[in-house]
């Protein structure tokens, strides 16, 4: 089958740029991505490639080639949908927060609502692809409701799963490690729909990185890569703790343990903690599947990475208390950062989050310097938590768009983010302005702490 047309519902940070990158390497096959949220949609096809609605490293070069030629985005689903021969769902899968399994399963509402949209304007057959996270077996529910609500077409169901990470997106599309693709191999229908969409990726990705299989494990593999990965980080975290009170150096017991090449040198970065949208939520996500199969061991086995990661962003909040002689009230704490890792405008489960609130609950000032990320956007975030009243977010959280400003006067700064130009700034008029003595609270472990000393800095980094 010779795909001609693709449709893609939800156009975010998965949607976005893995269609751009589709469209691009596929200049013959029309790709079109759709979404409710006509803002959206109007910021992806902005004439200013900056004002693109997501912030990703060479992501406006992709789109610069492909928009218009064959790469569209639009708020016209339905049409969309009729037009294309194979959907990509590409929608949120957000951590349920109402009813059963509230604060744990995933909210597929949003893949629901898609799937019964498809079934509704599909007139011709289709291959339905669930590129979104999903529980194992969603696609069973995906088939059920195609098959009893669509006009008597055709439907086949694939999962692919989406690995990029943020901030590396476009080199993690054009060059990944692996592309899953699962399907129903055992009849002829469900063969080519697997090697359609083969057929998509082979354009530009080499035959032994694309990988097939059965849709159930397809579906749990990509919940797995998230769990093993968030669990690295929350095991180096746990050992920071332990090196802080033994005299170790985190970083040292990192390079040592890397170098086996059984271990391996990467995810072993100490932290104040994982953010983004995917670790905590998965995990959560596999946690609930375990508990509802009755395997509660399983379940408290991962449920402890996230615990981890929790303790890790209150001991670092509360590390900056006690070292500010056990009061922060009516002082100012200048973060650097606030996305969840560096190279995005993304903010989703970010530590910058969870410790600037308790840092507040203590009456803090806190300034925040980002360079990607808007004042009106860590308002929400604060907001969202709903811990305190609205306006009190507005008094206790200052933006500013100079970093130097954000640290006049700050008692203490704290490094949320690894952005690679706080390395380049200039530390001894940082230090001018602060209070002294001036503190430095790394939570990334990226700045120059011999510098940073050497000036008259008090440098705390995770785990040394
Ligand atoms: P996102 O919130 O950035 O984008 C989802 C988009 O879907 C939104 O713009 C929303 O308006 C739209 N949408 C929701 N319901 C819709 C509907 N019925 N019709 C049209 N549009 C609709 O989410 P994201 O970060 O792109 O994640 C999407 C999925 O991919 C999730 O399941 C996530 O777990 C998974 N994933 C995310 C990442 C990541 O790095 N963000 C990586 C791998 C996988
Ligand atoms: C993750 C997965 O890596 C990706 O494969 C999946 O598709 C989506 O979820 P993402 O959340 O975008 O990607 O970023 P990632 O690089 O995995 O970082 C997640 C969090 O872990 C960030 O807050 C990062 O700062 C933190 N981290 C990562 C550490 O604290 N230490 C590390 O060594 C690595």
């Amino acid at each position: 089958m010779n795909i001609k047309s693709i449709c893609c519902i939800g156009a975010g940070y998965v949607g976005g740029p893995t269609m751009a990158v589709i469209a691009q390497k596929n200049p013959d096959i029309k790709v079109t991505v759709v979404d409710l949220n006509a803002q959206r949609i109007a910021d992806w096809n902005h004439t200013d490639l900056k004002k693109l609605p997501i912030y990703e490293p060479g992501l406006d070069e992709v789109v610069a080639e492909a928009r218009g030629r064959n790469l569209f985005f639009s708020t016209e689903v339905d049409k969309a949908i009729d037009a294309a021969e194979l959907i990509f769902i590409s929608v949120n899968t957000p951590t349920k927060n109402y009813g059963a399994g509230k604060g744990m399963a995933a909210d597929l509402k949003y893949v629901e609502l898609c799937a019964r949209q498809i079934a509704k304007v599909a007139t011709s057959d289709k291959i339905v692809v669930e590129k979104s996270t999903l529980p194992v077996k969603t696609a069973e529910a995906i088939q059920n409701i195609l098959d009893h609500t669509g006009n008597g077409v055709d439907f086949q169901i694939l999962s692919n799963p989406e690995f990029l990470a943020e901030g590396t997106a476009m080199r993690d599309l054009a060059v990944p490690d692996r592309v899953l693709i699962g399907g129903d191999s055992s009849s002829s229908k469900g063969q080519q729909a697997i090697q359609a969409l083969v057929d998509i990726y082979s354009s530009w990705v080499p035959k032994e990185n694309i990988l097939t299989t059965n849709v159930w494990s397809s579906e749990l593999s990509k919940l797995t890569a998230n769990a093993f990965l968030a669990q690295r980080v929350s095991s180096i975290n746990a050992l920071s703790e332990l090196c802080e009170a033994t005299g170790a150096d985190v970083q040292e017991v990192a390079k040592a343990i890397g170098m086996d090449s059984r271990i391996g040198p990467k995810f072993l970065q100490a932290s104040v903690g994982f953010g983004g949208s995917c670790f905590q939520k998965d995990i959560l996500n596999l946690v609930y599947i375990a508990k509802s199969l009755g395997l509660d061991e399983v379940a408290d086995y991962w449920h402890h990475v996230i615990l981890m990661n929790n303790h890790q962003r209150d001991r670092f909040a509360k590390n900056i208390i006690k070292t500010l002689y056990s009061t922060v009230n009516g002082k100012t704490i200048a973060f650097l950062g606030w996305a969840f890792k560096k190279d995005t405008n993304d903010t989703r489960e970010s530590a910058a989050i969870y410790v600037a609130d308790l840092l507040m609950d203590e009456q803090a000032t806190i300034k925040v310097f980002d360079p990607k990320v808007t004042a009106t956007q860590m308002q929400a975030d604060l907001n969202y938590l709903n811990t305190r009243p609205e306006d009190e977010n507005a008094t206790y959280l200052k933006t500013e768009r100079d970093p130097y400003a954000a640290l006049e006067g700050a008692h203490a700064l704290a490094v949320l983010t690894e952005w690679d130009e706080f390395k380049t700034y200039d530390w001894q008029r940082i230090y001018n302005k602060m209070q002294k003595p001036a503190f430095v609270f790394d939570g990334r472990n990226v700045l120059d702490r011999a510098a940073l000393e050497t000036i008259g800095f008090i440098y705390k980094g995770i785990g040394s």
